[in-house]
C-alpha cells in the first residue's frame, strides 16, 4: 500500500523515480509525485491520477541525480495534487515520502502550527517534514531520528534536504522499506520490483531500524543511533517475472502462468519413496507435528479463501481439526491460544497489516505460527516461527489468482505431510501425489477453453448481479469467484454455499441475477443438482463449472464450463481457473482497469 522510491545515483533521478513507480504502481495509484534535488533547490512534480498523468505534467527542468517519488493510496484526505506526495516544509527544503500512518497527527500538527508551521495538505504525512524541519541544525539523519521517536504509528519514510544532494534518510516502522546497493548508486523503495532492473544486492530493514545513504554509501542505525550490521541479501527472480510478456494485462500472465506456478510451489517437496512431503521450512519435527491437535489459520481476502480449503482439506483427509479466521477479526477478540494447536498465517504480500497484527497478538500469547507467503523476505515471513514459500513468482496484479492456487498447493503439502504421520497408508499417500502432480496438466486443460469462456464473459457481464454457489471444498472457490468478479468488473456477486440458498439468496433469483454453481462430481453432487434446479425453476439464469461430459448438468444449465475429472478433494485448483477467467474476461469487456481496479491495492498495510 503506496509504493515508494529513492535514489542517489549518477543517473537522472527523474528517470529512476518514474521508472520504479511505475512498477510500484500496483501497491497505490490514485496520486503520485516526485521531488528531485536541483542546484540546492528542491523541484516538486505531485499529480492525481495515474503515474501517467503525472508524467505528462513533468517540470522540464528535472535534471538532479537524487530524489524521491511516491505513489499513494489515499488514507487521511481525499486524493488531489496537493495531498500527493512528497510533502515538504514550510521552507521546501525537506520533502519526505511516506507509506504508512501516523496515529497521533492531529496532536503533532496542532503543536507543529502553534510553533508557527504552515500545512499545505490534509495528510498525516506532512506533519514529518515539519517535524523534521523543526530539528534540522545542518544533519538530516539526526533531525528524521528526533521526528520519529514523536511519531506514533506505522511508516517507511525516505527524507531529503535540499542542501544535502547526495543524502537520503530512510526508516521503516510497520511499512516495508528495502535497500538496493548498485554499483556507485543506491535506491531505496517499498519493494524490491521497483529497483530489480537496476540491482539484485538489497538489504531488508527491520523495524526501528533508520538508514542513510549516499550514492556510494549508507550506514544502518536505530533510532538511538545504534549502528547495525545489515545482511546483504540476492533477490533470485528475473525482471521478465515483473514484465507482462505479451500479455495484455498481468493478471491474464497471472492466470496463464498456474500450471507452473503450481509445479514451483511443490518442487523439490514430493518424496513419491516415501509417500510424504518435505517442508523444511516449518522447522518442526516429526515429534512436534505429532503433537498438533488442531489448527487454526488465520488470512484475509483471497488468502482466507485459500485457507478455507487448506481448512476442508487438513479435516477430511488429515482428520485434524481446524478452523479459519479474518485477521482483522481474531486480532480483536482476544482469541484464545490452546496448548498444541498450530497456527497458520497466510499472506502473498506476507506485508498485510491485518494478518500481521494477528500474527503478533497470536505470537505474544504464546501461539506457535507458521507463516504460507510469496514474497520473500516479508515481514510475515521474517516474524513467523517457520513457514513455507509458495514461490510464485511476483504477482503484480492487483486481484490475486496464481498465489491463491499455489497457497492451495501447499496446503496439500502439508496435509500429505501430517496425513502420513497419521491415518494415511502409503500407497493412499503415493496416490495423492499423483492426483496433486497431474493437476498442472488439468489446468493447462482447462486454459485451453479460454475462448468459449470469453464468449459467456461477453453474454453475462452486463449483468448487474451474480450468486457464486459451491458445496463443501468448494464453497470457498464460490466465494473467491465472487470476490474475483467484483474485485476487477465491480459487478456485485456473492459468493455462497449452495445450501445456504434457501434460507435467503433465493429471494434474489429471477431473470436478473445469473448465478454460478459448481458440480463436481463429487459426494454433494445431487444435493448441488438439487438447488441448481431450484434456481432453475424461478426464471434464474445458470453457468455450471462441471465436469467433461456431464450430460445431466448439460440439460438443466443455460452454460456449462466443463473441467477435467479430478480426485474429490482437488476440485479447488480446477474449479478456481473458469472463474478467474470469467472475472477477467468480463472486466476487460467492461473496459475496466484490470490490473489496478478502483479503491483497491496488492498490499494493505494500514489497518
Ligand atoms: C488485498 C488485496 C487482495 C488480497 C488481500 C490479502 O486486499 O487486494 O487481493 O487477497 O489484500 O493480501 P495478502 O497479501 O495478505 O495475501
Amino acid at each position: 500500500m503506496c509504493g515508494i522510491i529513492g535514489y542517489c545515483g549518477p543517473k537522472s533521478a527523474e528517470k529512476v523515480l518514474i521508472e520504479g513507480l511505475k512498477r510500484l504502481e500496483y501497491r497505490g495509484y490514485d496520486s503520485a509525485g516526485i521531488c528531485v534535488i536541483l542546484d540546492g533547490k528542491l523541484v516538486l512534480a505531485k499529480r492525481k491520477g495515474k503515474i501517467r498523468d503525472l508524467q505528462a505534467h513533468l517540470p522540464r527542468t528535472l535534471a538532479g541525480n537524487c530524489g524521491i517519488g511516491h505513489t499513494r493510496w489515499a488514507t487521511h484526505g481525499e486524493v488531489n495534487d496537493t495531498n500527493a506526495h512528497p510533502h515538504a516544509d514550510c521552507t521546501v527544503r525537506i520533502a519526505v515520502v511516506h507509506n504508512g500512518i501516523i496515529e497521533n497527527f492531529a496532536t503533532l500538527k496542532d503543536r507543529l502550527i502553534s510553533e508557527g508551521h504552515s500545512f499545505a495538505s490534509e495528510t498525516d504525512s506532512e506533519v514529518i517534514a515539519h517535524l523534521v524541519e523543526k530539528y534540522y541544525a545542518g544533519d538530516l539523519e539526526e533531525a528524521v531520528k528526533k521526528a520519529l521517536s514523536l511519531i506514533k504509528g506505522t511508516y517507511g519514510i525516505v527524507c531529503l534536504h535540499a542542501d544535502q544532494p547526495d543524502l537520503l534518510v530512510g526508516a521503516r516502522h510497520g511499512s516495508p522499506l528495502v535497500l538496493g546497493i548498485g554499483d556507485g548508486e543506491m535506491f531505496l523503495a517499498s519493494d524490491v520490483t521497483a529497483i530489480i532492473s537496476h540491482t539484485k544486492q538489497v538489504v531488508y530493514l527491520e523495524d526501528g531500524e533508520v538508514v542513510s545513504l549516499s550514492s556510494r554509501d549508507y550506514r544502518t542505525t536505530d533510532l538511538h543511533d545504534q549502528e547495525i550490521e545489515k545482511k546483504v541479501e540476492h533477490i533470485s527472480w528475473e525482471l521478465e517475472e515483473i514484465e507482462k510478456a505479451g500479455f495484455s494485462h498481468f493478471m491474464e500472465k497471472e492466470i496463464f502462468e498456474q500450471p507452473e506456478s503450481i509445479k514451483r510451489a511443490m518442487r523439490g517437496r514430493l518424496d513419491f519413496e516415501e509417500a510424504t512431503a518435505h517442508l523444511g521450512g516449518l522447522n518442526m519435527s516429526t515429534r512436534d507435528l505429532l503433537n498438533v491437535e488442531r489448527v487454526r489459520i488465520v488470512a484475509a481476502g483471497t488468502s482466507l479463501h485459500a485457507g478455507m480449503v487448506g481448512m476442508y482439506l487438513l479435516e477430511s483427509v488429515a482428520r485434524i481439526p481446524c478452523t479459519v479466521e479474518i485477521s482483522s477479526e481474531l486480532r480483536y477478540r482476544n482469541p484464545i491460544v490452546e496448548r498444541n494447536t498450530l497456527h497458520f498465517v497466510v499472506s502473498q504480500s506476507g506485508e498485510t497489516a491485518d494478518t500481521l497484527y494477528a500474527m503478533r497478538e497470536l505470537q505474544r500469547k504464546g501461539a506457535t505460527v507458521l507463516g504460507i507467503c510469496n514474497v520473500v523476505g516479508s515481514t510475515i515471513a521474517r516474524e513467523t516461527d517457520g513457514g513455507v514459500y509458495i514461490h510464485s513468482g511476483p504477482e503484480i496484479a492487483v486481484a490475486s489468482t496464481k498465489a491463491f492456487t499455489s497457497q492451495i498447493t501447499v496446503f496439500y503439502l502439508f496435509t500429505l505431510l501430517l496425513s502420513r504421520m497419521r491415518d494415511m497408508s502409503f500407497e493412499a499417500g503415493q496416490e495423492f501425489i499423483q492426483n496433486l502432480q497431474s493437476i498442472p496438466a488439468k489446468i493447462e486443460t482447462v486454459l485451453s477453453r479460454s475462448k468459449a469462456i470469453e464468449g459467456l464473459a461477453k453474454k453475462y457481464c452486463e449483468y448487474q448481479d451474480f450468486l457464486f454457489l459451491g458445496r463443501g471444498i468448494n464453497y470457498p472457490v464460490a466465494m473467491e469467484g465472487a470476490l474475483k468478479l467484483k474485485e476487477i468488473s465491480y459487478i456485485h456477486a456473492e459468493g455462497y454455499s449452495a445450501a445456504e440458498l434457501k434460507h435467503g439468496p433465493i429471494a434474489l433469483i429471477g431473470e436478473d441475477t445469473p448465478s454460478l454453481f459448481l458440480v463436481p462430481d463429487d459426494a454433494l453432487r445431487d444435493k448441488v443438482i438439487s438447488n441448481l434446479k431450484e434456481v432453475k425453476s424461478r426464471g434464474g439464469r445458470v453457468i455450471a463449472v462441471a465436469v467433461e461430459g456431464d450430460e445431466v448438468i448439460a440439460e438443466i444449465a443455460d452454460d456449462v464450463i466443463e473441467v477435467p475429472r479430478v480426485k474429490e478433494c482437488f476440485y479447488p485448483l480446477v474449479m478456481v481457473i473458469p472463474l478467474q477467467l470469467l472475472a477477467y474476461y468480463c472486466a476487460v469487456q467492461l473496459g475496466r482497469d484490470v490490473d489496478q481496479p478502483r479503491n483497491l491495492a496488492k498490499s494493505v498495510t494500514v489497518e
